[in-house]
C-alpha cells in the first residue's frame, strides 16, 4: 500500500547501510511481517536464529523480552527493540524475588521458565522453554515435579498434557486469557466443520474445546499439513492476516484478540530506531551469564 511505501524503502535503505536484520514475530503486523523482514518465526525461531546471525545490529520486530533473549544469545552485537514500552503481562508478571521464594518453599524443584520472562527472572531459573518446546524440555529433566513458571495456563496445559505435576504462578497472557470455551462452541456452530487451533497460553478448559493446541509455528505447520478449509486460530489478530495470503485456500474465522505490546511495534518505529540505532537493549553483566545459561541448556534440547 501507499501510505507505507516511504517507510519500506528507508528501512530497506537503513537495513543495508548499518548491516542490519530485522526479526518478525508471527504476531507483526503484515506490512513488517512481509515487507521488511529478514527472518520470520515462533519464539524459539527468532531465539534459534538470534545464534548466529551474520549482522552488526539485530532489530527485533517483537516484544522486549524477545530482544533481551536475542541479547543474551549475542552480547557482542547491538540490539534494537523500535518500543521499549512493547512489553509483556507475562513477562511483567512475576520478579526475580517472586521465583527465589518459590525455590525455597520448593528445595531441589527444578524451575522451567518460559521465555515470556524478564533476563532477571531467566537467571534465577534452571532452563527456559518456548510454547513450541514446553512439552519437550519438561520430560528432559526426567523428575516426577517442576517449578513451571510464570504462565500458569501453560503450565497446566503442559500438566495436562505429561501428566507431571507443576507448581504454577498466577501469570497469564492477557491476549490469550481472554478466550472462553464458550465463544469456540458458538463459533462452531457458526462455522460448521471449522478446525479450532489453539494457543497453549489460553485457559485449559479453551485447549480442550480445540483441535489442536500448539506454537504460532506449530499452527503455520498444522495449516502447511493439514490444508483445513476453514480454521479458527485462537491466538493474536496478525496470525490470521499474516496467513491469510500464503493459504488462499484456507478460510480465517478470526476471533480477534489484539497485543498492545506487539502493536507498540510499527513502520515509522522501526525506521526510527534504525536512524537513531535506539533504544538498545543492555542486560546487567551480573545477569548475563545466567540468564543465558538457561536460555543455551533450552536450546540443546
Ligand atoms: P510463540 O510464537 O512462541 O508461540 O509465542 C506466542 C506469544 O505469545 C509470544 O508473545
Ligand atoms: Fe505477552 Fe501475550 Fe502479548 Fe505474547 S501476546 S507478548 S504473551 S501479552
Amino acid at each position: 500500500e501507499e501510505r507505507y511505501a516511504a517507510d519500506i524503502e528507508a528501512i530497506i535503505r537503513l537495513k543495508k547501510q548499518h548491516n542490519a536484520v530485522i526479526l518478525a514475530h508471527n504476531y507483526q503486523t503484515p506490512e513488517i511481517f512481509h515487507c521488511v523482514s529478514d527472518i520470520r518465526g515462533d519464539s524459539l525461531a527468532l531465539a534459534r536464529a538470534a545464534q548466529n546471525i551474520d549482522a552488526d545490529i539485530i532489530l527485533m520486530a517483537g516484544v522486549h523480552f524477545m530482544a533481551e533473549t536475542a541479547k543474551l544469545l549475542n552480547t557482542e552485537k547491538k540490539i534494537l527493540i523500535p518500543d521499549v514500552a512493547a512489553g509483556c503481562s507475562l513477562a511483567e508478571g512475576i520478579t526475580a524475588e517472586n521465583v527465589r521464594s518459590l525455590k525455597q518453599a520448593y528445595p531441589g524443584v527444578p524451575v522451567v521458565t518460559y521465555v515470556n520472562s524478564t533476563a532477571a527472572v531467566k537467571a534465577e531459573s534452571d532452563i527456559c522453554c518456548t510454547s513450541g518446546n514446553a512439552r519437550k524440555v519438561v520430560e528432559s529433566l526426567n523428575v516426577p515435579r517442576v517449578i513451571m513458571i510464570p504462565d500458569e495456563f501453560l503450565a497446566r496445559n503442559i500438566q495436562a498434557e505429561t501428566g507431571i505435576e507443576m507448581i504454577t504462578w498466577p501469570a497469564h497472557c492477557e491476549v490469550h486469557e481472554r478466550f472462553t470455551p464458550q465463544e469456540i462452541r458458538q463459533y462452531r456452530r457458526m462455522h460448521p466443520g471449522v478446525k479450532v487451533v489453539a494457543h497453549p497460553e489460553c485457559p485449559p478448559e479453551v485447549v480442550e474445546a480445540a483441535d489442536y493446541s500448539g506454537s504460532t509455528a506449530q499452527m503455520i505447520a498444522y495449516i502447511a499439513e493439514e490444508k483445513p478449509e476453514k480454521v479458527l486460530l485462537v491466538t493474536e489478530c496478525s496470525m490470521s492476516d499474516n496467513l491469510a495470503a500464503e493459504y488462499p485456500n484456507t478460510t480465517f474465522v478470526r476471533p480477534c484478540n489484539l497485543c498492545p505490546h506487539m502493536k507498540c511495534i510499527t513502520l515509522p518505529a522501526i525506521r526510527k530506531s534504525l536512524e537513531n540505532l535506539e533504544a538498545e537493549i543492555v542486560i546487567p553483566e551480573s545477569l548475563q551469564e545466567r540468564a543465558r545459561l538457561a536460555v543455551e541448556r533450552m536450546l540443546l534440547i
